[in-house]
């Protein structure tokens, strides 16, 4: 029986997936995700705030493409063979991370070095929406910008350009101080947002996928959550996980880290750069590596519930793209979850390290103000304090995980069974 092909609406498709959920941050690492796929090493981001001609320009020195790849790369669901640790999946992030952005996506790319000419498309959404067709409208002569064509001198690479850039300035005449004050503060943003998902890269911790990124020429530092630099940082022992998720196979890395107290750290600037943008509360936690690119930071996954006490607790959890369906990664790549398959298994040892970074905390913090410990930097004096601090607690109220885990904390084998049953039920 032959099928009947429905194309879809090429206006209303475009519109829809300009709202996946991106923010601007968000959109410039799925793009900076292809430069490193396509292996590039240096990557120069450029804002310029112009009103209603403002733009945005993500160059790098990668591989480059033919046009016939490059006319491949900006069609919706491209297709390319990807590599184990491939940053790409869905052959969707390039266009949909740049129109959740602007209304007019351009992309030069050269790739050969030595001869061959800069091939440039455009994505246009006014031409799409008087057309409603697939069409990308090619750029030569005039229209090739100089920001497209510049990068490209003597060299291979690929330029993305966004225009008319109304989600980002969201300003129906976007020329006031108030437009270019929220345009720099969204610089800021990015570059935090960069140093963070990035940071391996840009660290040389990945091998052959050492990266520099300059934002208006600024070089971008790497935002190291696990502040590894620090004397007092404690790397606690790293498990792994053999997970098999609808017949895909992989290992899942957990490496716990107990971060200084404020009092520990080298200098005030280091605690207060280690808070990390969302703060010390919210950026406790799991921090979700794939392929090395950070893709969610902070939060327990619903384990637990983010506490004062325990901030000093992250977590890396490293996985690969073949479990990519157990962590039910999205299209924007910026949200998983905890396959349910470890879940049971890191409950226990999520418990006992929060309770770790709760020692640390009550010898520090506490020991700041109304009770006063002594030097507690060894593990049996985190023991010792154990009960000391429980009942030190007991003199406010607590909340139920508070009590479910110093309770956890002091029972025997047996007894923690029980413990955890009656828990269970209360929740
Ligand atoms: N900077 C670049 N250099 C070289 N090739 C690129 C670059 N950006 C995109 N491409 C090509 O365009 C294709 C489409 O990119 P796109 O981001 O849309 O999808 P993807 O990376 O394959 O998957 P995902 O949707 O998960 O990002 C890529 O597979 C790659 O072949
Ligand atoms: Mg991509």
């Amino acid at each position: 029986m032959s099928g009947i092909e429905l194309i879809p609406s090429a206006k209303r498709m475009i519109m829809s997936l300009r709202d996946l959920g991106y923010d601007f941050s968000q959109a410039v690492a799925d793009i900076i995700d292809n430069s490193i796929a396509a292996h590039a090493s240096e990557i120069d981001i450029n804002v310029e705030f112009d009103g209603d001609d403002s733009w945005v320009s993500i160059a790098d020195n990668g591989d480059g493409m033919t046009d016939k790849r490059l006319r491949e790369a900006l069609r919706y669901g491209s297709e390319r063979e990807y590599e184990k640790s491939d940053l790409g999946k869905f052959g969707l992030g390039l266009k949909t991370a740049s129109l959740s952005q602007c209304q007019r996506l351009s992309v030069a790319s050269r790739n050969n070095a030595n001869g061959g000419s800069v091939s440039a498309y455009t994505w246009d959404l006014d031409h799409i929406t008087k057309n409603n067709r697939w069409e990308i409208l090619p750029l030569t002569g005039k229209h090739l910008l100089p920001q497209l064509r510049d990068p490209l001198h003597g060299k291979t690479g690929t330029v993305v350009f966004w225009q008319r850039l109304d989600r980002i300035l969201g300003y129906r005449h976007p020329y006031g101080a108030l437009a270019k004050k929220r345009l720099l503060q969204m610089c800021r943003e990015v570059e935090l947002h960069l140093a963070m998902v990035f940071h391996q890269f840009l660290s040389g911790n990945v091998r052959r996928k050492r990266l520099k990124i300059r934002l208006n020429g600024n070089v971008i530092r790497p935002w190291d959550p696990f502040c590894q630099s620090e004397r007092k940082t404690r790397r606690l022992s790293v498990e792994t996980f053999q997970i098999e998720h609808e017949g895909n196979k992989g290992i899942v890395r957990f490496e716990p880290f107990i971060l200084p107290t404020q009092n520990e750290f080298s200098t005030p600037d280091a605690f207060r750069n280690a808070s990390g943008p969302m703060g010390w509360n919210q950026q406790q936690g799991f921090y979700f590596y794939r392929a090395e690119r950070m893709i969610q930071s902070g939060g327990w996954s619903k384990l637990r519930a983010p506490d004062e006490h325990t901030k000093y607790a992250r977590i890396a959890v490293h996985f690969p793209p073949a479990l990519d369906d157990a962590f039910k990664i999205n299209v924007a790549k910026m949200r998983v979850q905890l396959p349910a398959e470890i879940r049971d298994l890191i409950e226990e040892k999520i418990s006992a390290i929060a309770k770790q970074a709760r020692a640390a905390y009550d010898r520090k913090e506490s020991g700041n103000g109304a009770h006063p410990h002594t030097d507690a930097s060894s593990d049996t004096h985190a023991k010792n304090s154990k009960h000391h601090s429980a009942s030190q607690k007991m003199s406010r109220l607590l909340t139920l995980q508070e009590w479910a885990d110093i309770t956890l904390g002091v029972a025997r084998g047996s007894e923690k069974k029980v413990i955890k049953a009656v828990i269970k039920r209360i929740i």
